[in-house]
């Protein structure tokens, strides 16, 4: 049983790989969490209020209890998980628990991602029901334990069972208290063509928070939020960690209160959210998912990697292997026709790459980022035999062949803007904000999400695409749809992501085997909630092989290599004018699904040959990149030399790969320890050398990188 109750003690305590969740139904009915951490050796924990209350207090005792679901205005002083202002005004909520049952397996969550089970007995699930007497506030804490790895789900199920409307102001699917205080907080935060940069910094006193309202998770911040103690490293100590399977925008945060416990919280941005709930209405929060890890870092990240690249993404595509692609845009950007994309696709098929991939500019009259979005028709002029004129002869060549689309936009100089003006985000009498010269489509309005679904998937089922690259370039500005009255209005930033899954999920299922590949500007939107539509996503504009580095290091801390687009460019560099060998700018591409973003009839003679070879070798290593488990050895962010390694789950094939950014003159050779190896076999490189696996782990092996910009892969076959 992974989920355990004592009716004595009143407790549900939730057992899974290392972990152990307790939660407790006090003597007046309050729904409190007693532990969150290594796993108990059964259901152990009591709940004692003298373990919180201090004797002397002033306090009232539910300021400082351990709620697991704290309400505002009857004694909590802190952000309420379920914020609700009555139709009289007042803000006073006080939820109870009424029941509770336990169930086998995992439900989906109704038009929201979320991660699954494959059978029942995957993992356990628990839904505490409680109310509030005075408003008919009924709220369903979900929780879910997978049995192996002991990830444990949250979200929150509301329902008006009052008979007057009330608006819910806040909404936390976890708000988590922990006994511990003292911690740091580890965050991935960045900009466009930096992102995900890892991030950490005590947390003492107060609140600590990390947010988008931007309605997209956002290139700034992820949602995801860890505390760790202070000694916590890559491979011990522990981590309790909070990430959002949500794509809109978010908050996650950490208070630390006068005793100096923590809290950790995640879910939607108070900011730029509410919800109306008539009577008989619902509303479901997005999930949370919890890791604890008492291995450190990379503990933590090898939860979350095998859940979300098995559990969390989905279709066809799941478990197989990436083509290896060339995508068109940093090799040609607006700048082809169809002889020029035929020259470049040509060659890469010569050396060796299996899909091909128009980026943005084939569509309306778009030769330049200020038109034509929202017009999904081919442009004649650039390709005379269309999309699927274009498609066939692609195909001819042995290649499959990819598209780009951006699709939630409008370009105010385009005929759907024309046609419908009012379709963007807009607010009547203010002037409509443009980026990148372009508007947002209202995606809570179901005939606009009705548009793109069928605009999108004539233009897949006409002209035999076998991947989308689905586009998104700007944040969202007058985001209170038209189509809302005023008491909805703060919902339409939601509305649009409710509305983008209905609309993915409607698109990704019409065309099971098209491969999917989410991206925002790069990597502004690089989220659970986007997995669980497209395996894979682009992980950012820089292409740099130096600055990657720190970007698949830190987007490692949550996201499996299996989800992050990789890809080969040329020098100099178009984002930082730096120019890497191309060994090293290959070498970082395999670490994730691997392609080339350049024209290859540019590569001289030499430089073909070296990414023929390349992708000869990708191709060999791609299913253990793919589904190994990842170790982050050596940081890119304390040092100028990185490494990270792939183990095969029977740790007998190794992949090692370390790299050194800048050269130190007169350092001693680099010894990188490895991880995760039978300590007792011996393990022979391509080279031939043989070592055993307790001297490569305790001892290290030493790489010989020479110069600035140097990289080396290194097999090691048990
Ligand atoms: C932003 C993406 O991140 C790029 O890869 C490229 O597709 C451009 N958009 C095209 O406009």
């Amino acid at each position: 049983m992974s989920v355990e109750w004592n009716i004595s003690a009143q407790t549900w305590t939730l057992s899974g790989g290392n972990t152990s969740y307790v939660l407790h139904r006090d003597a007046e009915n309050r729904l409190l969490n007693l532990y969150w951490g290594l796993r108990l050796p059964g259901d152990t924990v009591r709940f004692d209020p003298a373990d919180y209350i201090s004797f002397a207090s002033f306090d009232l005792p539910v300021s400082v209890l351990p709620l697991e679901v704290p309400v505002c205005g009857s004694g909590w002083f802190g952000q309420p998980a379920v914020g609700v202002r009555s139709a009289g005004g007042d803000e006073v909520v006080d939820l109870r628990v009424v029941s509770a049952d336990i169930f086998s397996g995992k439900p989906a969550l109704p038009g929201l991602p979320a991660v699954y089970t494959e059978k029942e007995d995957e993992a356990e699930s628990l839904a505490v029901h409680l109310e509030d007497a005075l408003t008919g506030l009924k709220v369903t804490a979900l929780y879910s334990v997978f049995t192996q790895s002991g990830a444990v789900t949250r979200s929150l199920f509301l329902e008006n069972a009052g008979s007057a409307p009330f608006t819910v102001t806040s909404l936390l699917p976890a708000s988590v208290p922990l006994w511990q205080g003292n911690l740091d907080a580890v965050h991935l935060n960045g900009a466009w063509a930096r992102e995900r940069r890892v991030i950490r910094t005590p947390v003492s006193e107060g609140d600590f928070r990390i947010s988008s309202a931007r309605g997209a998770s956002g290139h700034e911040e992820n949602p995801f939020l860890a505390l760790c103690e202070p000694n916590t490293d890559e491979f011990s100590g522990s981590v309790w960690a909070a990430s959002l399977v949500y794509s809109g925008s978010f908050q996650a945060f950490c208070h630390t209160d006068i005793f100096g416990h923590s809290r950790l919280s995640v879910g939607m941005n108070p900011e730029v959210f509410s919800w109306l709930l008539h009577p008989g209405e619902t509303l479901t929060s997005p999930e949370a998912v919890l890791i604890h890890s008492d291995s450190g870092f990379n503990g933590m990240s090898q939860t979350f990697h095998s859940l979300y690249r098995t559990r969390l993404a989905r279709g066809f595509w799941r478990d197989r292997s990436r083509p290896v692609l060339l995508n068109s845009w940093e090799g040609v950007y607006f700048d082809f026709n169809e002889e020029k994309l035929l020259s470049v696709a040509a060659k890469a098929a010569e050396l060796g790459v299996e899909l091909f991939v128009l980026d943005d500019g084939w569509f309306g009259k778009r030769n330049a980022d200020n038109c034509s979005l929202g017009d999904w028709v081919a442009n004649p002029q650039k390709l005379p035999t269309g999309l699927s004129g274009l498609s066939e002869k692609v195909h001819a060549l042995g290649l499959q062949f990819g598209l780009w689309f951006e699709p939630e936009m409008v370009s105010p100089d385009s005929d759907l803007y024309r046609a419908h003006p009012d379709w963007c985000l807009h607010v009547q009498g203010r002037p409509r904000t443009q980026a990148r010269q372009q508007l947002i489509l209202d995606l809570s309005r179901r005939e606009v999400q009705d548009y793109i679904i069928s605009s999108v998937s004539s233009v897949l089922s006409s002209s035999g695409i076998d991947y989308v690259k689905w586009d998104m370039n700007r944040n969202m500005t007058e985001a209170f749809s038209e189509a809302l009255p005023p008491e909805r209005k703060k919902e339409t930033q939601h509305r649009y992501i409710l509305g983008l899954y209905r609309v993915l999920e409607a698109i990704t299922s019409a065309f099971p085997q098209i491969l999917f590949e989410s991206c925002s500007g790069g990597g502004g939107r690089f989220d659970p909630g986007m997995l669980f539509y497209m395996p894979q996503t682009w992980t950012s504009d820089d292409t740099d092989a130096v600055e990657r580095l720190k970007l698949q290091y830190g987007t490692s801390f949550v996201y499996p290599a299996s989800a992050m687009g990789a890809h080969v460019s040329a020098v100099p560099n178009h984002q930082t004018g730096r120019s890497v060998p191309l060994k090293m700018r290959g070498d970082v591409a395999l670490g994730g699904n691997f392609g080339f973003e350049l024209d290859p009839c540019k590569l001289t003679q030499e430089e073909a040959e070296e990414a023929k070879r390349m992708i000869a070798r990708v191709k060999s290593l791609r299913d253990l990149t793919r589904r190994g488990t990842f170790w982050r050895l050596l940081s890119p962010f304390e040092g100028q030399n990185t490494a990270w390694a792939f183990v095969s789950e029977d740790r007998t094939n190794v992949i090692l790969c370390v790299y050194c950014a800048l050269s130190v003159p007169n350092s001693a050779p680099l010894r990188v320890r490895l991880r995760g190896l039978d300590p007792a076999v011996w393990y022979k490189a391509e080279d031939g050398r043989r070592f055993f696996g307790a001297t490569l782990m305790y001892q290290g092996l030493t790489v010989p990188l020479k110069g600035d910009f140097s990289s080396e892969i290194i097999l090691l076959n048990a």
